[in-house]
């Protein structure tokens, strides 16, 4: 599989400090009612979006002495507002942290602060927000190339990643199967604030 993406752009994201590209920042929540991954947190931890497990954040201690870390213990979430369909982690790190799906298996996983490193072929767009009628909250949705080769289209959560019982790896649906059990479900919106969760996402 082959996806071209904006490196341009992205480059010229990369360089800048992220507030300024932001829309909005946003919490995500996993719905699948009846299974053990409705209604929880979807977080960052080790370069990758799980459920369950917790939050992995780092706050420097020359920030922290000037009180530049939030010191929050959830992960969130960011839109670029310039450039389409992309998906920003919530981080306070100059440059930022950027979603991307890896190509070769579908897992979504971020880069790491200070760095843009990601695989050549690391899917970045096709991310948008929408609002259900009369609902308070949005649905984030991935409209990639898996389509229902799955049985789901979208995002997808998976047992068999590494990281132990309870734990959910994310994944979108690229059409191959990831390891372990695979649960479709819909990731809604939060808590949508002003601010990113943590200076940076480990
Ligand atoms: C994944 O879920 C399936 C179905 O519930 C279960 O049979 C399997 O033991 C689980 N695997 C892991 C590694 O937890």
């Amino acid at each position: 599989m082959k996806t071209t993406i904006a490196s341009a752009a992205l480059a010229g994201f990369i360089a800048s400090a992220q507030a300024q590209f932001v829309d909005r920042y946003f919490d995500l929540m996993s719905v699948l009612p009846g299974s053990p991954i409705d209604s929880q947190n979807i977080e960052a931890a080790g370069q990758h979006l799980w459920i369950g497990g917790g939050s992995a954040h780092y706050c420097p201690s020359s920030v922290d002495a000037s009180n530049g870390c939030p010191h929050t213990t959830f992960t969130n979430f960011a839109s670029n507002k310039y450039t389409y369909g992309e998906l920003l982690m919530g981080a306070n790190v100059p440059g930022g942290q950027t979603v991307y799906i890896d190509a070769t298996c579908g897992a979504l996983r971020y880069t790491q602060a200070h760095s843009a490193v990601m695989p050549n072929d690391a899917i970045l767009v096709k991310w948008t927000l929408t609002q259900p009628a009369g609902a308070s909250y949005q649905t984030l949705n991935w409209a990639g190339q898996g389509g229902s080769a799955l049985g789901h289209e979208g995002l997808l959560a998976c047992n068999g990643t590494e990281g132990g019982e309870g734990r959910y790896g994310i994944y979108a649906n690229i059409g191959i199967t990831p390891p372990g059990h695979c649960l479709g479900f819909e990731a809604v919106t939060t808590r949508i604030s002003g601010s990113p969760a943590a200076w940076q996402y480990i």
